[in-house]
């Protein structure tokens, strides 16, 4: 027996999102901080659904249900905890770590560890072994900030470990990573004559520690190794400390240094959170846009900062991503707004806002660029404002502009390019135009559950008459493939005693369709129940053309944004075509079962 481990269910949790979960299953429509939509679990026709985004809970008020994700799959898709923990890594590409049950002690061991390094290497910076690190964090005026953040200093080779051994932990301090053993076998204590900043999870509880040296020796940084406790890439430092503040002011800063941070929070910028030298990911994305609408990368201004912001931090990341799926959901559902800001050459943000104080920082966060923006004007400094650069970068920026999901956002963006590279906004839209068929045909195999039904269709009626009427209930208007469209258009034009005759008199029809006409005639169709065949695909049609209807709706509902008369009355039209479309689910549940 093997069970699920703790820091995973965490994991999963915290990185995905209740309202793109229910999302796929319900409509929701924001209205301030919560999402409103159909209650799935009681038939009702005015949203009493709610869920709360920044509390990650849903509730309804019409029949009382509530819960979180987790409860959510468990009542809605019938899954067990396992499962629904399951079905979440699934979603976010996460694979689980398994334990063997009884093990599970394993993690409380080393959190225990962890948080008895945390209190020792606190006590060595304020004692005696501390005078030089304290001097080093007053001379940086970072002296306040000991407490809030736990700091500490490590002294030499086998203090902690001596520590940790009389508190019975001798056991967890590898595992952990407070300690190393040399190929010689011998053990010592990871962090030597460093200040030490404790990472740690959600709740607070030391998992990690980064520890810088005092001088200008190398490296200047060490971090502990990846644990079982510790996932780099998905931990921000200085998170369970700023979370309120993130929710106060609805914006999260992101900085790429501890000391960055501590300097901010010095100054009372509080709302900050670090990347531990890597890459601000999606995953950091997803998670901050529970507790914010508005996220603000801060890079160093250099050029070396810069490229390094590229190669190690988020720049790159996130520039890699525009056209990736994961960028298009991620700028489709999640609706914080990315901002960018370039530090001067030669500063980061604590030498700024040390340097010269709050408001000079704050201003660099006022200004700072929308991401797209950013990019862009990246791509146009890369390649040169030169005839053949701007060739190259309206290519290059088209193909971005391309990949975002909002028509609004991309004629925003083609016109800020188009004044960027001094070109008319016609030759951009072009230039987009080309860009995007490239894309559209890459993306286009979603058809093929719709071109069957409808060709199943054409060929139910056509071999059997009788039912040609029902052209009429199929939303022949919508469908997607031009020939059976044409043809099913004929059809629904002919009267009714005219299509119980069809095959009569093929030689009304447009000779362009006579082949496609004869082939569906002669193709098979499955042959036990066709009553319960031509049923399904009558229903499937329908389904798919209630989708369609949801889905354009729901992307102006998208594009409307704010909370005018409008947007409540595509809500209400959208509700109603949910409720047809579960009654017809429901129907054809009936008739299925029947
Ligand atoms: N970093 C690291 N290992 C290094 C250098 C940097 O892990 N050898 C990470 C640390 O998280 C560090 C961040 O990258 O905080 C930013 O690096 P840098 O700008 O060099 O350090 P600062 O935070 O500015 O530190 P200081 O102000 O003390 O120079
Ligand atoms: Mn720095």
């Amino acid at each position: 027996m093997s069970t699920i481990v703790e820091e995973d269910i965490q994991h999963v949790r915290q990185q995905t999102n209740i309202v793109d979960i229910i999302g796929e299953h319900v409509t929701l429509k924001k209205s301030g901080r919560t999402f409103r939509g159909l209650c799935p679990f009681h038939n009702e026709k005015s949203p009493s659904f709610h869920i709360d985004h920044a509390k990650q809970l849903y509730h309804c008020f019409g029949c009382g249900v509530g819960g979180d994700v987790i409860t959510f799959l468990m009542k809605h898709e019938g899954l067990d905890f396992r499962e629904a923990i399951e079905y979440l890594a699934r979603k976010i590409g996460y694979t689980l770590n398994l334990e063997k049950t009884g093990n599970s002690g394993m993690r409380s061991g080393l959190l225990k560890a962890c948080e008895e390094a945390t209190c020792f290497y606190q006590r060595q910076l304020a004692g005696k072994a501390g005078t030089a690190a304290r001097k080093y964090l007053a001379e940086r005026k970072l002296e306040d900030l000991s407490e809030k953040f736990r700091l500490g200093f490590s002294p030499d080779w086998d203090s902690l470990i001596k520590f940790l051994k009389t508190k019975k932990l001798d056991g967890q301090m590898i595992g952990a990573g407070l300690a190393v053993r040399s190929e010689r076998g011998r053990v010592y204590d990871r962090f030597r004559g460093r200040l030490i900043f404790p990472i740690t999870d959600n709740q607070g509880r030391p998992i990690a520690f980064g520890g810088r040296v005092l001088d200008d020796s190398m490296p200047k940084y060490l971090n502990s190794p990846e644990t079982p406790l510790f996932h780099k890439g998905s931990v921000l430092y200085g998170l369970h400390q700023a979370k309120n503040d993130l929710i106060r002011t609805d914006t999260a800063i992101i900085v790429e240094g501890y000391t960055d941070l501590l300097a901010l929070a010095k100054h009372g910028i509080t709302n900050t959170v670090a990347t531990l030298g890597t890459a601000f990911t999606a995953d950091h994305l997803k998670f901050l846009s529970r507790f914010v609408k508005k996220i603000v990368l801060v890079f160093d201004g250099d050029e070396a900062g810069l490229k390094a912001a590229e190669r190690s931090s988020g720049y790159l990341d996130l520039a890699r991503l525009p056209g990736h799926e994961v960028f298009n959901e991620l700028v489709d559902k999640v609706e914080t707004e990315i901002l960018v800001a370039v530090l001067p050459i030669s500063y980061d943000p604590a030498s700024l806002i040390m340097k010269e104080g709050r408001e000079s920082f704050q201003a660099r966060v006022s200004g700072a660029s929308p991401l797209i923006n950013f990019l862009i004007d990246r791509i146009i400094q890369r390649h040169g404002a030169k005839k053949s650069g701007r060739v190259i970068s309206a290519k290059e920026a088209t193909r971005l502009i391309s990949s975002l999901p909002s028509a609004v956002a991309q004629e925003e963006y083609m016109r800020y390019l188009a004044d960027k590279l001094d070109l008319t906004y016609e030759t951009i839209t072009q230039e987009i135009f080309q860009s995007k068929r490239k894309l559209k045909d890459a993306g286009d195999e979603k058809k093929s559950d719709r071109s069957s039904a409808e060709r199943e269709f054409l060929k139910l009626i056509l071999q059997y008459p009788e039912k040609a009427d029902a052209i009429e209930k199929v939303c022949i208007e919508e469908w997607a493939e031009s020939d059976l469209k044409e043809l099913g258009i004929f059809i629904k034009s002919m009267t009714g005693s005219e299509r119980k005759t069809i095959t009569d008199s093929l030689h009304g029809i447009d000779s362009s369709l006579q082949g496609l006409l004869s082939k569906l005639m002669i193709e098979s169709l499955p042959v036990n129940d066709i009553e319960k065949y031509f049923r399904d695909i009558v229903l499937k049609l329908k389904e798919l053309s209630l989708d369609h209807q949801i889905k354009l709706l729901r992307k102006e509902l998208k594009e409307i944004k704010n909370e005018d008369k409008q947007s409540d009355q595509i809500f209400e039209k959208l509700l109603k075509l949910e409720h047809k479309r579960r009654e017809l689910k429901e129907y054809a549940k009936d008739g299925g079962d029947s």
